[in-house]
């Protein structure tokens, strides 16, 4: 069992200051674990509803009378199940005496759309990733890069195992959960467009180009990428625009959110396998971005990338309390400062620019500018994001 202590007081805090908790994240994440974890170190009433399980769908067919009287921690899994109990627990959470809700789901807010409006301003959300480097520590990082942060796919016997278990949760995800989700979109086309983002991870999205090649309409290649990326399978980092009178990227970045996962649809199996394919680089920097936005505990709008067009590009742009932090991410040994770094420095006025390699040293490369070894991202990033 890998402990994910930093993921279970964070979700502990966020229930002391909220009636409404949600812990989303991809299938296989690990979100019914860490629920038992916290349910098992609390003190007073626990109850669990998973709503996968049909005798417990049949114990909320009366939500209100089910619900009302239950105290302490109410505990329920697989909210993209019943989207309607969303209005419910609004009005219970509106009583004196509500209990605590921790819900738990593997589509983002905008999927279960009745959540965002029927529990506005009364629901925190929390994403949960993979595994991290803090968690599993530098000593397996490349395992980590190679298989991903699932849970069952790190943690496989061998590198085979672990492949033919994310080949088994693609085909999963495409024939179960998409259709779960309502969504009717047919696997074989969904595929075909996930394996050529993966072909594409980490360069901007061209959706009409991409749409021709798979004779999709524009309209319909961006609708999937949503639905992937409110699935948590991707990660989409929209550009940033600088009034700085130049011409500016103004299509989002898209990479496959999980390494493992990238590789799988890229057919790389072992470490050898990855590291003489052509999207080894590509493959890094989404790794990369993976962790340096968990170390910075970063939410939704404050990511962001940003290029000129020719000159200048910065692979990952986070804003935060009015702040521009910049990272430039590189498979290297030997990290130096290009000159796209200075322009990127200066025409956005970043506060700090940092250079993420593979390795253990921070060091500064220039005035607020330094090379940082991804084994240093999180006890660099970690404490300062709070
Ligand atoms: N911290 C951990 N250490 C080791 N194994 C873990 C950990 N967290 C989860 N797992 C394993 O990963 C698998 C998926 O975990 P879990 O069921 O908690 O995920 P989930 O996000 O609830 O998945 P789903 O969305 O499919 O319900 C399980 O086999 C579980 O034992
Ligand atoms: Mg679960």
């Amino acid at each position: 069992m890998i402990e994910r202590i930093e993921q279970l007081s964070r979700i502990e805090s966020l229930l002391r200051q909220n009636r409404v908790v949600a812990l989303l994240g991809a299938r296989q994440v690990g979100k019914t674990t860490l629920a038992r974890q916290l349910a098992a170190r609390r003190r007073g009433a626990v109850t669990f509803f998973d709503l996968e399980d049909p005798l417990h769908l049949v114990r909320l067919s009366e939500p209100m009378l089910a619900l009302a009287p239950l105290k302490g921690l109410v505990v329920i899994d697989e909210i993209q199940r019943r989207p309607d109990l969303f209005p419910v627990l609004r009005v219970l959470a509106d009583r004196p005496r509500s209990p605590k809700f921790l819900i738990l789901g593997s589509a983002s807010p905008d999927l279960l759309r009745q959540s965002s409006e029927s529990l506005a301003g009364r629901i925190a959300y929390r994403e949960l990733n993979g595994l991290s480097l803090a968690e599993v520590g530098p000593a397996r990082r490349d395992r980590l890069w190679l298989r991903g942060g699932f849970p069952r796919s790190f943690l496989a016997r061998g590198d085979n195992a672990s492949f033919s278990w994310r080949t088994e949760f693609l085909r999963t995800f495409l024939e179960r959960d998409v259709p779960q989700l309502g969504l009717r979109i047919p696997a074989p086309a969904l595929f075909r467009l996930w394996s050529m983002l993966a072909h594409w991870s980490g360069q901007t999205l061209n959706s009409s180009e991409l749409g021709r090649s798979m004779g999709l309409s524009d309209v319909a290649v961006r609708h999937h990428v949503d639905v992937l990326a409110a699935a948590f399978m991707l990660r989409v980092l929209p550009p940033w625009h600088e009034n700085i009178g130049k011409r500016q990227v103004k299509a989002p970045k898209v990479y496959v959110a999980d390494s493992g996962l990238l590789h799988a649809l890229l057919g790389i199996r072992t470490r050898h396998d990855l590291l003489f394919h052509p999207k080894v680089g590509a493959s890094w920097e989404g790794f990369a971005i993976g962790q340096i936005l968990a170390a910075l505990d970063a939410r939704p709008g404050e990511a962001f990338f940003w290029g000129t067009h020719g000159t200048a590009e910065l692979d990952l742009l986070l804003v935060r309390a009015g702040r521009k932090y910049g990272f430039e991410v590189k498979l290297t040994d030997k990290p130096t400062v290009t000159a796209s770094m200075h322009i990127a420095m200066r025409d956005l006025k970043l506060d700090r620019l940092d250079l993420v390699y593979p390795g253990t040293d921070a060091f500064p490369l220039g005035e607020r500018i330094r090379a940082m070894g991804i084994e240093r991202v999180e006890a660099e990033y970690g404490a300062a994001s709070g």
